[in-house]
């Protein structure tokens, strides 16, 4: 016992317990701060030894020759640079002898200041996960932390210190390309699984050795650009900003992120790299932000482009004003800054400011004390490529595919099955699985990969007669294969087809505006329907597509997205059940690309769409439903949802009102079921969305099991910005939803918040 408790009782155990943990949770925020200021104290110190050349080189980052992801400002003296501690940072350096080598240069330099390496390590480094979008389906928040965690491990392990992930940004128009970077549509999923993922790839604490530095991207609205066009303007309200753009990022800074990056988009014409409302007073101010901020690859310098800047020294005052504090790859910093210094409109303290944020961060990694602390080729050999790794991917793969239609309960596949005719052409693909943002480390044999085709014949026995055929390929008019396909397929007893986009068709800059199954890939759908037999269609991809002749014609459709390394294996678990699918999409689906973008968390407006004799908010050719809402996957078994009960109808603003539902496995299959709880402010003084999800619960259930759930509504959940941007819960009527999608509501009651 660390101390007598105040008095006794017969909880007196409990009391000694919370009272020891709040004892201890003191000590250990006194000893946080003891280190921090310990640190400070050591910033300061190197500050203070620093000339501004060296100063101002912290401030900036270079794309390592080895490979680029952006276009690349040539340099022949980055060596020269780094020895004269002029650098402060490099990207996609990769791997222990790599990094290692550049190292040895920086400790070269008079103040021996490490550098920084960082990298995209998106969804996964050697093992590579689920794309972002996809393991966002799965709603599993643990899952998620895990496969950050394990990215993370693997990355340090091979010299790297920085991801430049979670990307945060709210997506609700597929035909950006970078949907599939992101966690979709909502808010509240949205920041739940940033905040997951910042915790991942963090660990327990930066400086830890399996811990990389995670970076909250794209700062701000970059996922809103006009037209879903990559980079484009961003036209918005404050308050759409506030309540919908900006809540994932908030997350991830109580998540203690260590790092923001901002964004190429301009934002109601000012560039983010350039906005000091976003990053000044929002970031450092109003969120009181310790971390620094990375622009975009050149996005100091594209400044000039966006017309805001005539030149790199106006594009380097605006955005250290604004509150960048490294300049990625545009060299606006190193040309400009000491000149911007000297002529008196950049105060040296506003560059010792910078300097400080990623010095700390320097030393919380530990590299002063130790610059090759992650430059371990031992670590580098045995962390990489580890079989619960493998086993991690194969989980999160299977808890990432979306069962959107299983007629006649096709699915799943019995063992039995004399022959399956696996078709398409990305049965035997290897890295199309892998998605965009796959890491290739030098020297290391990074291509393990499970095709589907392997996938499928690792789960069958003996019995079983697999059959192939390509088809076609996934773009272009050519059907000759079509006929060899239809010739396979009428040796089998079921048939399977993957088809989908490439991996190359999403991801940046890989904006479409057509976003249906590309190619005659549907057209092969067709030719095997024509025989007759089963089909079930895996759709692989990056993005919300449209495949309306799929949806309406095709029995059984799983949505495989681009699931890494296990994608075969992992889709072989879901076919056969072995694994339930229980994932439900956190993007809506369009029927076509002319209700984009569509989202389920709209207005009523003034003639919504339910009045249908008026003139109203519909079209006159299309519903204005998506065909997969938001929340929307099936599973092999059925839940049935009941006995919904409030614990008041009347709730006062410090009260809560719970919410409890019993779910029931009425099915055959044991399973996992999402539910999800949605608000609506029924009356507001300005207008509130249809639905906003509130809360959920991923719960397991035994066939014929049930479970009650129990969601706590306080005032907190049911506030938003007012006219005046206040931050406030207006008494009123809400309307509770409790549902299995956004549209599969099954319980829908009121109650009322009153003073
Ligand atoms: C992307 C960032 C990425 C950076 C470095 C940019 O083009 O927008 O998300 O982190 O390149 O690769």
């Amino acid at each position: 016992m660390l101390f007598k408790p105040l008095f006794y009782n017969v909880n007196m155990k409990k009391i000694v317990i919370n009272i020891s943990m709040l004892f201890l949770a003191v000590m250990q925020l006194n000893n946080v701060t003891a280190q921090q200021k310990f640190i400070k104290q050591k910033v300061d110190s190197v500050l203070r030894l620093m000339t501004l050349d060296e100063k101002i080189g912290q401030l900036n980052q270079y794309n390592d020759d080895w490979r680029a992801t952006g276009p690349i400002t040539p340099d022949n003296n980055k060596i020269g640079q780094v020895k004269a501690g002029q650098l402060g940072s490099l990207l996609n350096c990769i791997g222990v002898s790599r990094t290692r080598s550049w190292q040895e240069l920086a400790i070269q330099s008079r103040l021996k200041i490490p550098l920084l390496f960082g990298l995209d390590v998106i969804h996964g480094f050697n093992t590579t996960f689920p794309i972002p979008l996809a393991e966002a389906c799965s709603w599993d928040l643990e899952a998620t932390e895990q496969t950050a965690r394990v990215a993370a491990t693997e990355a340090s392990a091979s010299g790297i210190h920085w991801t430049f992930a979670p990307m945060v940004d709210i997506a609700r128009d597929p035909r950006w390309g970078r949907v599939m970077e992101g966690a979709g549509e909502d808010p509240y999923l949205g920041s739940k699984i940033a905040a997951a993922r910042v915790k991942g790839f963090q660990g327990n604490k930066l400086g830890d050795i399996n811990s990389v530095m995670a970076c909250a991207k794209h700062f701000a609205a970059y996922g809103a650009a006009i037209g879903g066009r990559d980079y484009n303007s961003v036209d918005m309200s404050e308050r759409l900003l506030w309540e919908v753009y900006l809540p994932p990022f908030k997350a991830t800074v109580d998540a203690g992120v260590a790092t923001f990056m901002n964004s190429f988009n301009d934002i109601n014409g000012v560039p983010a790299t350039g906005n000091k409302m976003l990053q000044r007073d929002i970031l450092k101010g109003k969120w009181n932000y310790k971390g620094f901020v990375v622009s975009d690859w050149g996005s100091v310098g594209e400044m000039i482009n966006h017309g805001t800047a005539k030149n790199g020294y106006e594009a380097a005052l605006s955005a250290i004003t604004a509150g960048c504090d490294m300049d990625m790859e545009s060299r606006s910093y190193k040309n400009n800054l000491a000149k911007l210094v000297e002529d008196g409109k950049v105060s040296v303290g506003l560059i010792d400011d910078a300097v400080k944020r990623i010095l700390y961060k320097k030393f919380e990694l530990g590299l002063f004390d130790n610059p090759f602390k992650y430059c371990n080729e031992q670590r580098e050999k045995t962390e990489l490529a580890k079989p619960e790794h493998a086993k991690l991917a194969r989980e999160a793969g299977a808890k990432s595919i979306v069962l959107l239609k299983n007629q006649n309960n096709l699915l799943p596949l019995s063992r039995n099955l004399k022959s399956i005719a696996f078709i398409g052409p990305l049965v035997k693909a290897l890295k199309q699985n892998k998605g965009s943002w796959d890491v290739e480390v030098p020297g290391i044999d990074s291509n393990f990969i499970v095709s589907q085709w392997e996938g499928l014949q690792n789960k069958v026995g003996a019995n079983t007669k697999l059959l192939y055929a390509k088809g076609c390929e996934m773009e272009g008019n050519n059907k000759d294969g079509f006929a060899e396909a239809v010739e396979v397929a009428k040796q089998a007893e079921v048939i399977i087809l993957s088809i989908g986009e490439r991996r190359e068709m999403s991801g940046e800059a890989r904006n479409r505006s057509d976003i249906t199954i590309p190619g005659v890939q549907e057209e092969l759908l067709k030719s095997l329907l024509a025989t007759g037999k089963p089909v079930v269609v895996l759709i692989n991809a990056g993005r919300p597509l449209v495949f309306n002749y799929t949806s309406d014609n095709a029995p059984a459709i799983l949505y495989t997205w681009w699931l890494g390394s296990e994608a075969g294996n992992a889709i072989a678990d879901v076919l056969f059940g072995d694994f339930n699918p229980s994932a439900k999409l956190a993007m809506s689906f369009p029927i076509n690309v002319g209700q984009i973008p569509i989202y389920y968390s709209h207005f009523n407006t003034g003639r919504p769409v339910t009045s249908s004799k008026v003139p109203n908010t519909s079209y006159i050719d299309i519903s204005v439903d998506p065909k997969y809402e938001f929340g929307y996957g099936l599973s092999y078994t059925s839940f049935q949802y009941s006995n919904l009960q409030l614990s008041k109808k009347l709730m006062k603003m410090n009260e809560q009102v719970d919410v409890s539902v019993t779910i029931t496995n009425t099915g055959k299959y044991d399973g996992e079921e999402i539910v999800q709880l949605y608000l609506r402010d029924k009356v507001g003084s300005i207008a509130r969305p249809v639905k906003e999800l509130k809360d959920f619960r991923k719960i397991f259930l035994k066939a014929g099991g049930s479970e009650t759930v129990t969601f706590v509504i306080r005032k907190e959940k049911l506030s938003f910005y007012n006219q005046q941007l206040q931050w406030v819960a207006e008494p009123g009527d809400f309307q509770i939803m409790i549902g299995a999608s956004s549209k599969d509501i099954r319980f829908m009651e009121d109650f009322e918040l009153i003073r």
